[in-house]
């Protein structure tokens, strides 16, 4: 195969030409301040609006409730922190309506945009609960259920996992908590769910949802934080009033309407996308165990409760990296688990928490479909993988000691 492949669409996607197309007007022609009073400017603000009114519409929700943001992780940490600190200042003003509250949830499988931004906050006097995952990366409704408290100021639980593509279910989770402690807010981080999930947040019962455009084949740069009225959220970042005072800054018009013009894409065309992103994926499923000895699949064993575009496994006994090198050098993009992981030594949270050894976890592949892909690339990838690997592990001297200790009798390997 001549040209390359790109596997990699839970990391980043191409730009939609339609996309492009719709942002350019905004570069070039209306690049007046939203907020200033000309006529270029009320061309910009315009356009703004009209992209706000887009993603509410798609999302359900009304378009104040809609903050755009420079991304998925500003949203995750506006969500985050903004929640934490509302709460924490209502509290404060009035004790007499509750304990005080200082206590957030949420999984221990979650991008580093949300981990990170919590455990900070545990630096800063908070309290965190961190919700084990089960094998196939599913959180337990009932140790939810025990953990939310009055104290309980915030629930963070992901939509999808980006790394072995787990679709949690939000919406039970979403009513567990607010049955338990109705002013506790529910935030979820849907990056990954935009395009093959329901997005309404009503139905998924959520006060706020973290959506980026570069996911789903809009600009990079670019994301929204839906915030449901009245919901509790100081803002993070201060100067102007944009955003009705919740986010200060020049907004990026371009941008959201990039943003926006994805988000009407995705959304349109979600069906017919999503099968076709399954078929792909499902063939990766079934054939790379097959094909390629000691594997095992990562994430759900049901096709529908993982995310339609991923396919992820371990291969044991060779460093994923190696894997993606060759694989590149061969024309195929492809990913070890999260981009942020990609390059580190240490051995992906995700998979960690999902019980696989940090051995086994070493030897992660991460194959995501996208809808520009077709079965050729995918028979391509499927041909030269199984090489790759056994050249791979011919170079390991884990391999022979360890292939013969896995396949000796009452020490199975981990998945065929
Ligand atoms: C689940 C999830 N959350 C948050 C992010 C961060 O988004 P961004 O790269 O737009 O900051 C990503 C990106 O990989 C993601 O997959």
């Amino acid at each position: 195969m001549n040209k390359r492949v790109y596997l990699d669409h839970a990391a980043t996607t191409p730009l939609d030409p339609q996309v492009l197309e719709a942002m350019l007007p905004y570069l070039t022609r209306f690049w007046g301040n939203p907020s200033s009073l000309y006529a270029e400017a009320r061309e910009a603000r315009k356009g703004l609006d009209a992209a706000r009114r887009s993603v509410a519409e798609l999302l359900g929700c009304k378009p104040q409730e809609v903050i755009f943001t420079s991304g998925g992780s500003e949203s995750d940490n506006l969500a985050i922190r903004g929640a934490a600190y509302a709460s924490l200042r209502q509290r404060r003003i009035r004790p007499w309506r509750s304990r005080r509250g200082d206590h957030i949830i949420t999984s221990a499988i979650e991008h580093h945009a949300v981990l990170h931004t919590v455990q900070q906050l545990e630096k800063e006097g908070f309290r965190a609960t961190y919700l084990p995952v089960d094998r196939y990366g599913f959180i337990d409704l009932a140790a939810l259920e025990r953990a939310v408290a009055a104290e309980t100021v915030l629930v963070s639980i992901m939509y999808a996992n980006n790394e072995v593509g787990t679709v949690e279910p939000i919406a039970d989770a979403a009513r567990i908590v607010k049955g338990k402690n109705p002013r506790a807010v529910f935030h979820t981080d849907a990056v990954q769910a935009v395009g093959t999930l329901d997005i309404n947040v009503d139905r998924l019962g959520v006060d706020m949802l973290s959506i980026a455009g570069h996911k789903i084949y809009g600009p990079k740069g670019v994301g929204a934080l839906y915030v449901r009225s009245r919901a509790p959220l100081q803002p993070q970042q201060l100067g102007g009033s944009q955003e009705r005072n919740r986010r200060a800054g020049t907004e990026d018009v371009a941008r959201a309407v990039g943003l926006a013009r994805a988000m009407e894409l995705a959304c349109g065309e979600r069906e017919a996308r999503t099968a076709r992103y399954r078929s792909l994926r499902d063939r990766l499923l079934a054939e790379v165990p097959v094909r390629v000895p000691y594997t095992q699949i990562t994430g759900p064993a049901d096709p529908m409760r993982r995310l339609a575009i991923n396919f992820s496994c371990c291969f044991q006994f060779v460093e994923g990296e190696a894997v993606l090198m060759a694989l590149d050098l061969q024309g195929i993009a492809a990913s070890s688990g999260s981009a942020c992981t990609s390059g580190s030594l240490e051995p992906s949270h995700v998979l960690v928490a999902m019980g696989i050894s940090e051995e086994l976890a070493r030897g992660s592949l991460r194959l995501t479909v996208g809808k520009d892909n077709t079965l050729e690339e995918i028979e391509h990838v499927l041909a030269v993988l199984p090489g790759i690997v056994a050249k791979l592990r011919a170079l390991s001297p884990l391999w022979r000691a360890g292939a013969e200790a896995a396949a000796s009798p009452g020490n199975p390997p981990a998945g065929n």
